[in-house]
């Protein structure tokens, strides 16, 4: 085999230090604050423990076959998501770029507003500054929201703030490199994570009224099952959760050792992944449970839509709180901020590294313009009109964005690398561990399901516009968006490669 040496020419490619330290960096990229508030709020919104079963098929079906094929693909090429696919194939490098420039430039954007606003929300907990009436203080006071998403009005400073304090993070982290920064992070993050989540959940299922949340939680309404929209939602948060489309298990497995167990380690992602998740819908109905008891309403009357539910319904809760209350919001938001904070570097790595692999250039320089352009960038979303743009980027790049990637990756790795050249590299090292079904998965099922997803998600996007925004900002925001990032990653990956060239062709074994 021809090991490739790319990327290694000037600056010899990272390697985790240790297997724990890998798993525990794709499970803080996969656990996020899609873990806690987006999938809380699907699941109350698609019927209660009935999502439950759309999003195991999900599971099952798309995101660890996916898995499995990120991880494989990465650490068989040995490069981030641009480079693997360039690898495979000269013409297809660009949806590599596409995936990790959609991500960084749109979802990214988003997301670290996300949690600046959390970290806003943690000094906020001391004093429990959104005093009686959460929403009034969430919508009118904290992001002073303006009536549509062109009426951009200022930028809010407390955000900008926190907005900096996230992207100095960030890139404090990856700037260490992988040992350094993202693997020293995650061993701190992680646990520490999963020990705040734990005390939530505990304090959350001992207060009185919790069963009846609970009760919603788990409840199952099999009527939704037979909507669509409930099987699109299960299918576009795994790929959300488990990151997959993103460019950065790829790029994660690529600083692999040779010697690893691709397969077992994406079931412990996955799974790890979706347990989590699983446990924190405690935390968060138990507490609205509680809070449902305590003002004398019903669950339903208490919950808020969306994003309303970590900043509106929780905050309540929290004041209603009969002790320590204040304790109570900090450690709730402080688990979002950590939780963020490790899916956010994953992507500032998974970009950078794409282009130190192309470009050559020194680690510490990528990742300070990355940063710098992601903040900038960001700005943007701190506006009064941020959190409408951020309903329609989330919408356009997870439910299509990342789907069409995903469609993309099971042709370039299915048909044209072959499903099964993959499998042998990835039996190799671990003999049997894959079965033939896989590549049935990788090169039939799992792309006809996605294709179908699409097409259904367009009907119903061209029959109603969304949300009822108006027509050019969503076309500007949405498609716009995702078509200009393609024709950028177009240009991008048209540029040579500063390497020798012929080891990308002559690749195959
Ligand atoms: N998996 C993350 C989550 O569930 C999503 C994400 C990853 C977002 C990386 C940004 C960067 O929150």
């Amino acid at each position: 085999m021809s090991q490739s040496r790319l990327g290694e020419a000037h600056h010899p490619r990272p390697q985790w230090k240790s297997r724990l330290g890998f798993i525990l960096a794709a499970i803080g990229s996969a656990v996020g604050l899609g873990n806690i508030w987006r999938f809380s709020y699907l699941v109350y919104d698609n019927g209660g423990g009935a999502f439950l079963i759309p999003y195991l098929v999900a599971l099952v079906v798309v995101g660890i076959p996916l898995m499995i094929l990120e991880l494989g693909i990465g650490h068989r090429m040995r490069g981030s998501s641009p480079m693997s696919f360039a690898k495979v194939s000269r013409s297809w490098e660009w949806v590599g770029w596409w995936s990790v420039l959609l991500v960084m430039y749109g979802i990214m954007l988003y997301y670290s507003t996300v949690i600046a606003w959390c970290v806003n929300y943690v000094y906020h907990s001391f004093t429990l500054a959104w005093g009686a009436d959460p929403n009034n203080y969430f919508y009118n006071e904290f992001l002073q929201l303006s009536s549509k998403p062109f009426e951009l009005g200022d930028i809010r400073l407390p955000i900008l703030l926190s907005l900096s304090l996230v992207w100095f993070l960030c890139w404090l982290i990856v700037y260490f490199g992988i040992q350094k920064g993202v693997e020293r992070a995650n061993k701190i993050f992680m646990p520490l994570l999963l020990g705040l989540i734990l005390i939530l959940v505990l304090w959350s299922v001992s207060l009185e009224g919790a069963a009846k949340g609970i009760a919603v939680y788990l409840k199952p309404d099999f009527s939704k099952l037979s909507e669509k929209k409930v099987w699109i939602d299960a299918f576009s948060q795994i790929f959300f959760t488990l990151s997959l489309g993103f460019g950065i298990m790829i790029a994660y497995a690529s600083y692999l050792p040779r010697k690893v167990n691709i397969v077992k380690d994406a079931l412990i992602i996955s799974v790890g992944n979706c347990i989590f998740s699983f446990i924190s819908g405690f935390a968060v109905f138990g507490t609205l449970g509680y809070m449902a008891m305590a003002q004398n309403k019903e669950v339903s009357e208490v919950v808020s839509k969306s994003i309303g539910l970590a900043f509106v319904s929780y905050p309540q809760a929290i004041s209603l709180m009969p002790a320590f209350a204040k304790t109570f919001g900090v450690i709730f938001f402080s688990s979002l901020v950590i939780a963020g904070i490790s899916s956010a570097i994953s992507i500032v790595e998974a970009f950078s590294s794409a282009i130190i692999d192309k470009f050559n250039y020194t680690r510490k320089g990528v990742v300070t313009f990355v940063c710098a352009t992601g903040f900038f960038g960001s700005i943007i979303f701190s506006a009064k009109s941020g959190l409408y743009w951020l309903d329609i980027a989330d919408h356009f790049i997870t439910h299509y964005g990342l789907v069409i990637i995903g469609i993309l990756q099971c042709i370039i790795v299915g048909w044209i690398y072959r499903a099964g050249k993959l499998r042998q590299h990835i039996n190799k090292v671990a003999p049997d561990s894959l079965v033939k079904f896989w590549d049935a998965c990788v090169m039939y099922i799992t792309p006809a399901i996605l294709t179908f997803l699409l097409v259904n998600a367009f009907i119903k996007e061209i029959s109603s516009r969304y949300e009822g925004y108006d027509m050019a900002p969503l076309l500007l925001i949405g498609p716009v968006w995702l078509v200009v990032v393609m024709i950028g990653s177009l240009f991008v990956a048209m540029y040579p490669w500063k390497k020798e060239l012929e080891d990308l062709e002559h690749e195959h074994e």
